[in-house]
Parts: C-alpha cells; sequence; structure tokens
C-alpha cells in the first residue's frame, strides 16, 4: 500500500488560474502512470466540466453523487468518486449547493475537519498517490476545511499587478490552518498564464523569487489559446493537445510538483 498525498490547489484571488492547474497537473500526474484523484471544491463547478460536459455534470448534482452531499451527510468519499474516462483519473464532482457549504459547516462538530474526515477511508485504501483538491477563491471555514486535509499547498499566481496583491492574506491564512493542521506546508507558488513579452512579467518573476515564505516553482505555464480550447472540448490540455507549448509545461510542472513532494518526503 502506498501512501496517497493531498496537495490543495489555492488561492483567494480569483482568476488566478487554480483549477486549470489542479485539472492539467493532475491529468498529467495520471498520463505518467500515477493513481489520481481530484476533488472539486468550488461552486462554480470549473474543474468537474473540466472533464464533463453540462449535461452529465448537472446529472451528477441531481442524483447527489456530489462532494456537497457527502460533506453534509458526511459521508465517506468513497461513494462519490466516479470516473473521467482518463486511466487513473478520477474525480469528485461539485454542484452549485456548494454555495451554501459555509452555512451548513458551521453547526457541524469539529467543522474544520469535515473534509478530513470524509476522507479518511480513501486515504487509508491508499490506492491513490495524489488526491488534488481545487479551491474557491475564498479564505474561509471551507477553504480551512480543504486545507486542514492536505499535506501540502500550491498557489497558483496569475503574473499581473492585481495577481499579487493579497498573497499575504494568503500566507497569514495558512498560518491560521496551521494552528489546527500542523502538517500543511506550502509546497510552491506556481506562475500561471505568464506572457514574457510584458515588461511587468520579469519584475512579477523577480518578486516572487524573492518573496519570504514560499518558493517558486522554476516551471511557468505561459498564456496558450489551446488551453481554452481544451475546456472548450471539456478536456484538460495535457490530454487534448499533448504537443502544445501549455501542455508541455502542465507536464513539467506536475513532474516538479512530484520531484517536491518526493524530496520533502525523504527529510
Ligand atoms: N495557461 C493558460 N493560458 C490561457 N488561459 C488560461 C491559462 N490558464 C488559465 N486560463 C484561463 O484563465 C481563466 C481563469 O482560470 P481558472 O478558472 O483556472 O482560474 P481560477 O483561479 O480557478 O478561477 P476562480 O478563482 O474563479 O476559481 C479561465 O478562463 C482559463 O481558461
Ligand atoms: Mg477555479
Amino acid at each position: 500500500m502506498s501512501k496517497t498525498t493531498v496537495i490543495a490547489f489555492a488561492n483567494n484571488k480569483g482568476g488566478s488560474g487554480k483549477t486549470t492547474t489542479c485539472s492539467n497537473v493532475g491529468c498529467a500526474m495520471a498520463l505518467m502512470g500515477k493513481k489520481v484523484l481530484l476533488i472539486d471544491g468550488d461552486m462554480q463547478l470549473n474543474l468537474t466540466i473540466s472533464y464533463f460536459d453540462e449535461e452529465k455534470a448537472l446529472g451528477y448534482a441531481q442524483d447527489g453523487k456530489t462532494l456537497y452531499t457527502a460533506l453534509k451527510e458526511e459521508k465517506d468519499l468513497s461513494d462519490f468518486i466516479v470516473e473521467t474516462g482518463i486511466d487513473g483519473l478520477d474525480i469528485v464532482p461539485s454542484s452549485s449547493l456548494m454555495s451554501s457549504i459555509e452555512f451548513d459547516l458551521f453547526s457541524k462538530w469539529q467543522r474544520e475537519l469535515v473534509l478530513t474526515k470524509c476522507l479518511e477511508r480513501v486515504r487509508a485504501k491508499g490506492y491513490y498517490d495524489y488526491i488534488l483538491i481545487d479551491a474557491p477563491p475564498t479564505l474561509g471555514g471551507w477553504v480551512m476545511n480543504i486545507m486542514c486535509a492536505s499535506e501540502y499547498l500550491v498557489i497558483p499566481v496569475e503574473a499581473s499587478p492585481w495577481g499579487l496583491f493579497g498573497l499575504a492574506n494568503m500566507f497569514d491564512f495558512c498560518e491560521q490552518v496551521k494552528r489546527v493542521s500542523p502538517k500543511l506546508e506550502i509546497l510552491g507558488i506556481a506562475i500561471t498564464k505568464a506572457d514574457e513579452r510584458k515588461k511587468y512579467f520579469k519584475q512579477t518573476l523577480e518578486t516572487l523569487q524573492n518573496i519570504d515564505g514560499a518558493t517558486l516553482f522554476n516551471t511557468y505555464v505561459r498564456v496558450d489559446s489551446a488551453v481554452e480550447w481544451a475546456q472548450d472540448s471539456s478536456m484538460p490540455v495535457v490530454a487534448f493537445k499533448k504537443t502544445s507549448r501549455s501542455a508541455v509545461e502542465y507536464t513539467n510542472l506536475a513532474k516538479e510538483i512530484m520531484e517536491n513532494v518526493n524530496r520533502k518526503e525523504r527529510n
């Protein structure tokens, strides 16, 4: 039985590339032979519709086969896993009902640990090498749950002036999470939607290379229209167009993430 490593993809800044990074890194890991479970933690369902058309995604919601039902009824997440159609890659779909999750968590016993408990049996089985959780662009009780259930945090950051704004809040929030769950570590910051032609990009790169509290992944992902074409076809770009620039970059990022995890686990 192997160890399952749980990684959260979070940043309170909206549109920073969390879902696209989570989806593609997870798919790239699966294409490299790993067993991966994706968990869609956002009411926008973007991770779910990265793999299924709207009709299918709404069907899962109607059947209650979603993260929301598992959390609300505090059930074992194993019963909410569906196949993505890509070998080795499964997902727990989301639903728009996640919009009320903060309210639902409020009355629960040990409310920061509801997801941790729902994940207990999936982790104990050790079937998955990695569980990747896509967080919504908030910092509240639900994202606290996501981070408490994770060993590592990847922070996708858009290389724009507003992309860096609020990062300090993210670090402060991590410190608060560590009081409840000391195992959480920031694995790294991943730059997304980079445009090397812009002068501002170099400035962002330098800022993030010298930032206190987190390391920057060497791999950054550039803006690539193939990402959106892939999303339009309900597929991650690493499966949709393997030779595209972003597919290669997401695959390199997945390799770097796995190397960093292995290095940390050895120490
Ligand atoms: N490498 C890329 N190249 C081109 N477009 C990209 C790339 N990465 C992300 N995008 C686009 O940027 C937008 C935001 O990305 P994404 O949804 O992954 O961010 P997010 O942080 O999950 O957003 P939210 O905070 O709303 O959950 C999407 O329209 C997506 O298609
Ligand atoms: Mg998202």
